[in-house]
């Protein structure tokens, strides 16, 4: 087995192999997508690609263990994930800002994170990922008196001031843009790097303090930052060593903050 909490440089399909079968509790796969030109990201097939990924990530989740993968809208159509991964969810990554104007079809405007797990998922902290409620007052009032709430047969789904379940459309974490304070470069906006928050609710849905996250395509680890803050142990796979060099300043920042604060 790997040592945890580090990035290790390579082909993430060839790094995996180093991995314990069902060692690893979830995984956050934000690899091509097979649209842009970055040498990388070429990929003839992105679905037969996917698929490969899938059945290779089924072997090291546990049981019960979480795969996040990112994609276009079209990423897993049309190819058979049933004999490795439940589907759970397509999360739809709202970006209503993207500035491309389509003249023939609609405009795409947004990332597919499609959420699978291996059997079903052991893991799913809803109470660590709530978001406000956008009801009024005077409406929600109104919906708990409705008899089935009131005598307990959908009790469970009643309003709580806590927040709501987020739902499986995501609207309300922004892309990150050139003034985004967290954006370590230009150069990573739009295909590299991502936000913490999208990362953030991913873990904490998903994961546990001293689970093991995997990311096989870890760019500037925002992933490993992520996990990081919130004490997970993390795994981390990336072809280009500078991405490398950039997250383990990341990380040694956060280490130094954490000491200091705690002077
Ligand atoms: C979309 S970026 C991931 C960014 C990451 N989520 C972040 O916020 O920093 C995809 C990354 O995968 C890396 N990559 C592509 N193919 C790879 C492979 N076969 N093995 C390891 N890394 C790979 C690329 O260099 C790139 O940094």
């Amino acid at each position: 087995m790997l040592e945890l909490n580090k990035v290790y440089q390579g082909d993430c399909l060839k790094l995996i192999e180093e991995i314990d079968s069902e060692s690893v509790d979830l995984i956050v796969c934000d690899g091509p997508y097979g649209v842009t030109t970055n040498e990388w990201d070429k990929v003839i097939d992105i679905q037969t690609y996917n698929l490969n990924l899938i059945k290779i990530f089924s072997r090291v989740l546990k049981p019960g263990g979480a795969l996040y993968l990112f994609g276009k809208d079209d990423c897993i159509d049309f190819i058979d994930y049933r004999p490795f991964l439940r589907l759970n969810r397509k999360i739809i990554w709202y970006q209503p800002s993207r500035l491309a104007q389509g003249r023939l079809n609609y405009t795409n405007n947004y990332d597919l994170i499609a959420y699978f797990s291996k059997g079903k998922a052991k893991t799913f902290n809803l109470d660590d990922i709530r978001v406000p409620q956008l009801v009024e007052l005077e409406h929600r009032l109104r919906c708990e008196k409705v008899p089935s709430v009131i005598n307990g047969q959908y009790g469970k789904t009643k309003f709580n001031d806590e927040g709501k379940n987020p739902g499986d459309v995501w609207g309300d974490i922004k892309q990150l843009t050139y003034k985004s304070k967290e954006l370590i470069s230009r150069d990573l906006l739009n295909t590299i790097q991502k936000p913490e928050k999208l990362i953030e609710r991913i873990v904490k849905a998903s994961s546990n303090p001293g689970d093991i996250v995997l990311d096989p395509f870890s760019g500037v680890g925002t992933t490993f930052a992520v996990c990081k803050k919130l004490n997970r142990n993390f795994i981390g796979f990336e072809i280009n060593p500078d991405y490398i060099q950039i997250t383990n300043e990341r990380i040694r920042k956060i280490e130094l903050e954490r000491e200091y604060s705690l002077f």
